[in-house]
């Protein structure tokens, strides 16, 4: 292949992976989950110490984690639930970060025809988060605590490859921090041990295309916003 069939290839996987917030119910075969798992694998990560440790579900073991991760946050008071992150969730978002995050949202609530006023709406819209907007699939992602935020951010890395990875092979996916908010609760019921924290979560299976959750996109910055070159 060519550098610029490379780049083509690249780009257009990029442009077309968003965020999938609707399935359909069929399960990916174990196969194409592997594939995508070996074609992640290959992510960079600093001394190459690999720090993402993962667990995934199929089947009857979705279920199971989407029912008691729901009951869980419902029964702790969503919407007023008190998050029980490993890292800490941002203080604020200030300037250019709060006008992007205010747009992304309000691009997400107008598609799916949620008034910007309307909290009940958008808090019933955002637990669709542990119902983990209905996948047959989910992956949990933790990294050792004695790594630090290093190893969150080869996390990060591994995250963005596995869901590029899924996207080469028809498969959909979201990668949910909502999921981190729980991390006590989800480190239980997957016995997972205290050294490890939670990154985040990632939901996959087939997209349902036809669906209002997935019926938009978001964009991105122009480089300006964020690149400075320096020549001199
Ligand atoms: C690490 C990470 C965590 C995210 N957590 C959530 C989440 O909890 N719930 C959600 O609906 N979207 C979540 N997203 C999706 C982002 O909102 C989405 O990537 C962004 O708005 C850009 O949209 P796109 O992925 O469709 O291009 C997350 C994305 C990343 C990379």
């Amino acid at each position: 292949m060519s550098s610029q069939d490379a780049a083509d290839t690249l780009t257009s996987l990029l442009m077309k992976r968003r965020s999938c917030r609707a399935y359909l119910a069929e399960q990916v075969p174990h196969a194409t989950i592997v594939r995508a798992l070996e074609i992640a694998q290959r992510t960079a990560s600093w001394c190459n110490v690999q720090p993402w440790n993962v667990t995934i579900t199929s089947g009857a073991a979705t279920e199971r984690f989407r029912e008691a991760l729901s009951d869980h946050v419902a029964q702790a008071g969503w919407p007023n639930y008190a998050p029980d992150g490993d890292f800490d969730f941002p203080g604020r978002y200030d300037g250019i970060y709060n006008q992007r995050r205010k747009e992304t949202a309000w691009t997400y609530y107008d598609a799916v025809g949620i008034a910007r006023d309307d909290r009940a709406a958008s808090a019933s819209q955002t637990f669709e988060n542990f119902r983990l907007f209905g996948a047959p699939h989910f992956m949990l992602i933790t990294t050792p605590a004695s790594l630090g935020v290093y190893g969150a951010v080869d996390c990060g890395s591994y995250v963005a490859n596995v869901m590029v990875a899924f996207e080469s092979l028809g498969v959909g996916s979201i990668a949910q921090a909502a999921i981190a908010m729980a991390s006590g609760f989800v480190r239980g019921h997957f016995g997972i041990g205290d050294d490890q924290l939670v990154v985040c979560g990632i939901s996959f299976g087939f997209p349902d295309r036809d669906h209002l959750f997935n019926s938009f996109a978001i964009g991105r910055a122009p480089l300006t916003e964020n690149v400075t070159f320096l020549d001199k």
